[in-house]
């Protein structure tokens, strides 16, 4: 007789973890043959993705090339790019767009009768070849994919569901089944606060980033490295985790701390300045404001730190108010809603973390160490960024690779069955009385991340950092090992791991490159080899 599932296991095709354009481009993909489930920790659009303001970027125009896109891609990235990740991106950009715009995205028009769409400037970027619906893409794009999974039968929107680890040979009841094979997912339900079992043949992990690492960051609150975590504890390799980009302007304000001000300010005009009204990017970089983001962070906080200054200001007054209000309309509103009127006054700005460039190795199709897990989006690192990421090269990396993972896991289906999933074992753990202690270590590392292991680095800062990190792992251990899981205490395990990811690979990194700038090694080494860490090798 079949076994009936226990009500704590749900069995689809697919398992997706994350609701972003990753996921959602890997589930309309895959809606048409298999029934799938997509996972979000919060609310379904609470990814960065409905964040994303500047656009997305294709060679679109008549003068612009592949090679120019894939050059720009490889300047900004340091040359530790991989060339065959960039050109299989660069070359499906255009069909991507073609399919959100399909979708219902209302790209702005071009301004002249040979442009079907208008395309704006950002850093590093050769050509103007992003498209844009204004300052806020990202919300367009993922309601545009939202809605178009929310309407497919096929696709199961699964919201307030905290991935906590992926389901692997370890879990599986009685005889091993492949023993480096991923089947599913446990993940806690806000609602009922119960851990469920999600068992698929093919799981995506689609998390997004990491950036909330950080102490100051322009990301939502979800950015927590939770898929670069669990792919890490389940025997996967990351690598570049020492690549976090700082995005140069960030709203500086008392109390909304990651309001970004897009990189297009720039593209368009804006410039950055001194309280004095005295630019500065001609000290550090010929292409000025419009360098890649690494120089760009760098130079501001080179000049913070010369003047002791808390933040810098970005004027784009001069491009004229019907200008501003008509391009920037979502950034213009909010800062009068909290009093800067930026038609007629500077934008005070700071860096802030921004993009994790590092994260999960993936192969072209998105396949990951474990047969059975595949991964897109921010949470991978594919090779596409190398040591700092192209401004608008991230949603068009989830577009594609989305893409592609959905084709290899339908071209590799294979219709065995399912292993038996062993419950969440909770019998050893009970409710914290202490959750002071998540909220008091989460600040604590945020922190010194953003103290020791920022912008600039040095070796003692580091060594700074690792000997705080291996503390907080052991205090964290000991209390997941102790207490019943809640969503602050998944975050918080998660972090501290990506945390040591990241100063691990900072600290192996003897060399200043992209991202990665430390005064102890200033010099570029003549090979660009990326930083692996391997978790069966770390474990002995
Ligand atoms: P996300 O969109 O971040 O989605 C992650 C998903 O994973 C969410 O649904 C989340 O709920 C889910 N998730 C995470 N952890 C768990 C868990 N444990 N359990 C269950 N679900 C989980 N890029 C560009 O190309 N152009 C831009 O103009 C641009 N502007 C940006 C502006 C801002 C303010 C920010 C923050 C980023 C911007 N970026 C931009 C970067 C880009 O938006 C992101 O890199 C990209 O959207 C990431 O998409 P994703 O699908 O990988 O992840
Ligand atoms: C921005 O609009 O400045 C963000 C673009 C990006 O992160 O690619």
């Amino acid at each position: 007789m079949a076994r009936r599932p226990a009500p704590d296991a749900r069995t689809f095709d697919v398992v997706i973890i994350g609701s972003g354009a990753a996921g959602l481009t890997a589930a309309l993909n895959l809606a048409g043959r298999f029934n799938v489930a997509v996972l979000a920790k919060g609310d379904v659009a609470a990814g960065s993705t409905a964040w994303a303001q500047g656009g997305i970027a294709a060679v679109l125009e008549a003068g612009d090339t592949f090679e120019s896109h894939i050059e720009d891609t490889m300047v900004a990235g340091a040359g530790l790019n991989h060339r065959a990740t960039v050109e299989f991106v660069v070359e499906h950009a255009s069909a991507a767009i073609d399919r959100l715009a399909a979708l219902g995205v209302p790209f702005n028009p071009g301004e002249t009768i040979s442009e079907r769409w208008h395309l704006t400037r950002e850093g590093g970027h050769s050509h103007r070849r992003i498209v844009h619906v204004d300052d806020a893409t990202g919300w367009a794009v993922q309601q545009a994919l939202q809605k178009a999974a929310t309407a497919h039968p096929n696709i199961t929107l699964v919201p307030g569901m905290v991935a906590i680890d992926l389901i692997t040979a370890a879990h599986v009841e009685g005889e091993r089944f492949a023993p480096r094979g991923c089947h599913g997912v446990y993940a806690f339900d806000t609602t009922t606060k119960q851990v469920q079992r999600f068992i698929g043949k093919a799981v995506v992990l689609a998390t997004g980033g990491a950036s909330r690492v950080y102490q100051y960051s322009t990301n939502p609150d979800g950015s927590t490295g939770d898929g670069i975590a669990m792919a890490w504890r389940a025997g996967c390799r990351v690598s570049n985790m020492e690549f976090n980009q700082f995005h140069p302007t960030c709203l500086f304000h008392p109390t909304v701390k990651n309001f970004l001000i897009t990189e297009a300010c720039r593209g368009e005009g804006g410039h950055l300045k001194l309280p004095s009204g005295e630019r500065f990017m001609h000290r550090y970089d010929e292409r000025l404001e419009l360098a890649p983001r690494d120089v760009v962070a760098r130079a501001i906080d080179a000049e913070m730190k010369r003047l002791g200054l808390d933040h810098v200001l970005l004027d784009i007054a001069h491009l004229g108010a019907d200008f501003v209000r008509q391009h920037f309309p979502t950034i213009h509103a909010r800062l009068l809603e909290l009093g800067i009127d930026c038609t007629i006054q500077p934008i005070p700005v700071v860096p802030a973390a921004h993009y994790s460039c590092g994260g999960v190795m993936v192969d072209l199709a998105g396949r990951t160490d474990l047969t059975g897990l595949w991964a897109a989006g921010e949470v991978t690192q594919s090779g596409l960024h190398g040591a700092n990421r192209l401004a608008s090269n991230s949603i068009l990396e989830c577009l594609v690779f989305g893409q592609a993972v959905a084709d290899d896991i339908a071209a590799g289906w294979d219709a065995t069955a399912l292993p038996a999933i062993r419950p969440w074992d909770e019998s050893r753990v009970t409710d914290s009385d202490e959750e002071i202690v998540v909220a008091h270590n989460w600040d604590e590392l945020r922190r010194f991340m953003w103290d020791y292991v920022g912008i600039v680095r040095t070796d003692k800062r580091l060594e700074r950092a690792a000997h705080r990190v291996k503390l907080l792992r052991k205090e964290v251990a000991d209390y997941y090992g102790n207490f019943r899981v809640t969503p602050d205490l998944i975050e918080l395990r998660n972090l501290v791991t990506v945390a040591d990811l990241i100063v691990r690979s900072a600290r192996a990194r003897r060399e200043s490159r992209g991202l990665h700038y430390t005064t102890d090694y200033p010099g570029l080494l003549p090979a660009a080899v990326d930083t692996i860490l391997d978790p069966v090798a770390a474990r002995g």
